[in-house]
């Protein structure tokens, strides 16, 4: 098929972009760069041995979005193209949905205008909220999220939804991802955050390779084995993966709207986390442990179930195994792409 990749210029796109190619799919890319990288796209097609497109487009611009589709000619897309900082949007309510939901209105008008139906999209964990119990099953509701970023999740899936019960020839997949963390085994592609990482294992990333003096693990108190919050991270490359094979599931299937959760179903601590990177790198993360952050949950995880039975995709990588990659984007690439 010939894939439209909206925000692929950004952490896990620029991942999904190699594995799709790899899988015998052409690709374009369409990212406003307002968190991505052009050098991103261009070592993903490189990894992959072929040139990708890239389309610098707001799609929250509906005039600009229904031009890209009308010029170029795909048979579905993944829609990666959000802002993703859970504190942020707290802080900018207006910006994030005005971006995340005005994105995923734009391209669904374009697409529908080009007969295009066939759509995977990015959604998270968050969308259990802080009701569901552990291990988060798909057909859990009310879906619902204490952040405004995990609102504008909760919307878009209650809009395609919609969007699929009007018109029951789109076919849809709605993928919860948990925590995503690691790197292309290759250490060419990774997660570069802009500023301060808000995430855990960029922080411990930049901590390792120099740029951060210590790492503050928000509380010890927790009701977990060790005190500190454990989460269900994913190797990048087992989430790129997830993708490809439920891409091809919908494209294959009946029209419908599908949800899968992206998860390992196990949790991690994050003095494990600290643990398994200080073996990976052969450095020693400081680390302090102070107050909780406000919205963190103590533990969840997902379960795997639905997606290893309706698609056949379970996680193949460890934690130890995202902890080693990670550490060879980073160590390969101390300042990110800006060391290209
Ligand atoms: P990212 O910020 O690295 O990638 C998002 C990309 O979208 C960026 O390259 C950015 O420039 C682009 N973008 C944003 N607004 C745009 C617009 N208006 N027009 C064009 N491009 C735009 O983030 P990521 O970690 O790769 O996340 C990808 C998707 O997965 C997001 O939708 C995110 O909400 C979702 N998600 C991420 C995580 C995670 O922990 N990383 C977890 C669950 C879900
Ligand atoms: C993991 C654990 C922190 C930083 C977020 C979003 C979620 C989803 C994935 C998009 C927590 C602890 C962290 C630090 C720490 N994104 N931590 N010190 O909060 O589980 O999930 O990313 O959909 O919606 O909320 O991930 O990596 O921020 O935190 O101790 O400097 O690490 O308290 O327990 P989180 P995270």
């Amino acid at each position: 098929m010939r894939v439209l990749v909206t925000g692929g210029a950004g952490y896990i796109g620029s991942h999904t972009v190699v594995s799709l190619l790899e899988d015998g799919h052409e690709v374009e890319v369409v990212d406003n760069l307002v968190n991505g990288n052009a050098e991103a796209v261009r070592r993903a097609g490189e990894l992959a041995g072929a040139e990708v497109p890239l389309h610098e487009v707001d799609l929250a611009d509906a005039a600009a979005t229904a031009d890209l589709l009308s010029r170029i000619d795909v048979d579905a897309v993944i829609h990666f193209a959000a802002l993703k900082a859970v504190g942020e949007s707290t802080q900018k309510p207006l910006e994030y949905y005005a971006n995340n939901l005005g994105t995923t209105f734009s391209l669904l008008a374009a697409m529908r205008e080009n007969d295009v139906r066939t759509l995977v999209f990015s959604s998270s964990a968050t969308v259990y909220g802080e009701k569901a119990p552990v291990p988060y099953v798909e057909d859990f509701e009310p879906l619902d999220s204490s952040s405004t970023y995990g609102q504008t999740k909760v919307m878009t899936e209650r809009i395609l939804t919609d969007v699929a019960a009007a018109d029951p020839r789109w076919r849809i997949a709605l993928l919860r991802y948990f925590n995503p963390v690691g790197a292309h085994p290759s250490g060419r592609i990774g997660e570069d955050p802009r500023g301060i990482p808000n995430n855990l294992v960029p922080f411990i990333a930049q901590v390792a390779v120099g740029r951060r003096e210590k790492l503050s693990v928000f509380g010890g108190d927790y009701p977990t084995t060790d005190g500190t919050c454990e989460r269900d991270y994913i190797h990048v490359q087992d989430v790129a993966e997830g993708h490809v094979v439920a891409l091809d599931a919908i494209a294959a299937g009946d029209a419908a709207v599908h949800t899968w959760n992206l998860g390992s179903g196990q949790g991690t601590s994050v003095l494990e986390m600290i643990g398994s990177f200080e073996r990976a790198s052969g450095r020693e993360i400081p680390h302090e442990v102070v107050a909780r952050r406000a919205g963190d949950l103590p533990a969840f995880w997902a379960d795997p179930t639905k997606a290893e039975r309706e698609l056949g995709w379970r996680t193949a990588r460890s934690v130890d195994d995202m902890c080693r990659d990670t550490w060879n984007w980073q160590s390969q690439n101390p300042q990110g792409y800006a060391d290209a």
